[in-house]
C-alpha cells in the first residue's frame, strides 16, 4: 500500500541519517525481511545475527526479532545502540525460564555444565557455561560429551532431547517449549508424505520427537535454507515458522514450498506456524523505534559481564 511505501522510505532514510543497521530474523514479516536486504542489513537465524551484529561498524543495531536477540547484540555490542520495534516481543522459552527457577535447578546440580539455548534472558545466559543457538548446539554438546562432562539443559527439550539422542550425552532437562513449534504434529506430516511421495521433509529441532524422526534434514532455520537447496526434491514440507518461506521460496525459486500441518489432518493451515511475538515487529513499530529513539535494550554492567562469557564461549567456538 501506499502507506507501506512512506514507512519504507521513511525508514531507509532514518537508518543512514543515524548510521543504524537493520538485523531481522526469518521470521519476521517479509516487508521487514526485504527492508534488511535492500539496506545493507542482514537476514538470518540467531547466530549468524550475533556474529553479524557483533561485527558491524554502525553505531545502533535495529533487531527485528524477539527480546533475546535485542539483548544478545547489546550483550556483544555495548557501545553500540541497540533499538527493537518493541520490547513486547518476547519468546515462549523465555517466558517458561524464570531466573530465579532457573538459578535453583543449577544450584541443585552442581557437578553439571550449564548449557542454554539463546532463546533464554540475559539473567539466565549469566548462570549458563555455554550459550548455544539450534545450528551450533550439536556440535558443542558433542565436544563437552567428549570431554565427559554432564550438561543441564534449558529450556527446550524438543531441542534438547534432539540432541541428546544425537550425541548420546548425558542431559538433565528443563521442561521448556516453543509454542509455535510444539504444534506440528507427525500425523499431519505423515499425511502430507501419502499426498506428496516425492517431497522430502525439513524440521527444526524444536519441534516434537515424533515429527522430527519424520524428517530428511532436521536444523535450524539457516540449515534449512541450505538444505533446500542441496536436497534433489522438488517438493518440500516445512516444519518451522512460515517466515521462513520468504527467504526458502528465493533460495529455491522452482521448488514448491508446503507449511507442515499443525492440526494433525493433513490440512494446512494458513494461520498457524508463525509466532505471535515475532509477529509483533511491523513496518509502522519499526520506524517509530527509529524516528523516537524507542524500545532501547539495556543490560546492567554486572549482567552483562557474565553474560556475556558464555556467549563469546559459543561465538569462538570452532567446530
Ligand atoms: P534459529 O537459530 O534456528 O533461527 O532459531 C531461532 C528460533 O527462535 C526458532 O524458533
Ligand atoms: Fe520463541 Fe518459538 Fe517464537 Fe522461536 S518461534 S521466538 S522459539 S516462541
Amino acid at each position: 500500500s501506499a502507506e507501506d511505501e512512506a514507512r519504507i522510505a521513511e525508514i531507509k532514510r532514518l537508518l543512514k541519517a543515524q548510521n543504524a543497521v537493520l538485523v531481522a530474523h526469518y521470521y519476521t514479516d517479509d516487508a521487514i525481511q526485504q527492508l534488511a536486504e535492500q539496506t545493507g542489513g542482514c537476514v538470518a537465524d540467531s547466530l549468524e545475527m550475533a556474529r553479524f551484529g557483533a561485527r558491524h561498524e554502525a553505531e545502533t543495531l535495529v533487531v527485528a526479532g524477539v527480546r533475546f536477540m535485542g539483548e544478545t547484540a547489546k550483550i556483544l555490542s555495548p557501545e553500540k545502540r541497540v533499538l527493537m520495534p518493541t520490547l513486547e516481543a518476547t519468546c515462549s522459552l523465555d517466558v517458561g525460564c524464570a531466573p530465579d527457577e532457573f538459578s535453583a535447578f543449577c544450584d541443585a546440580h552442581p557437578e553439571r555444565t550449564v548449557v542454554v539455548y539463546a532463546n533464554t534472558s540475559a539473567a539466565v545466559k549469566a548462570r549458563a557455561d555455554w550459550v548455544v543457538t539450534s545450528s551450533i548446539a550439536v556440535d558443542v554438546i558433542e565436544h563437552l560429551q567428549a570431554r565427559g562432562e554432564k550438561i543441564l539443559w534449558a529450556p527446550d527439550k524438543h531441542l534438547g532431547g534432539y540432541i541428546q539422542q544425537k550425541t548420546g550425552a548425558d542431559m538433565l532437562m528443563w521442561d521448556g517449549a516453543c509454542i509455535v513449534h510444539e504444534e506440528f504434529k507427525a500425523r499431519g506430516v505423515e499425511d502430507m508424505k501419502r499426498l506428496y511421495p516425492e517431497a522430502a521433509v525439513l524440521v527444526h529441532p524444536e519441534s516434537p520427537a515424533s515429527v522430527v524422526a519424520l524428517a530428511d534434514v532436521a536444523g535450524s532455520t539457516s540449515q534449512l535454507i541450505k538444505a533446500a537447496r542441496a536436497l534433489p526434491h522438488d517438493t518440500l514440507v516445512v516444519a518451522t515458522d512460515r517466515g521462513i518461506f520468504f527467504k526458502m521460496q528465493q533460495a529455491v525459486p522452482e521448488k514448491t514450498l508446503f507449511e507442515a500441518p499443525t492440526a494433525g489432518n493433513g490440512a494446512t493451515c494458513k494461520s498457524c506456524a508463525h509466532c505471535p511475538w515475532m509477529a509483533m515487529n511491523a513496518l509502522d513499530n519499526l520506524a517509530g523505534a527509529l524516528r523516537e529513539g524507542r524500545g532501547e535494550i539495556h543490560v546492567g554492567d554486572a549482567l552483562r559481564e557474565k553474560a556475556l562469557a558464555p556467549l563469546e564461549r559459543m561465538l569462538n567456538f570452532n567446530a
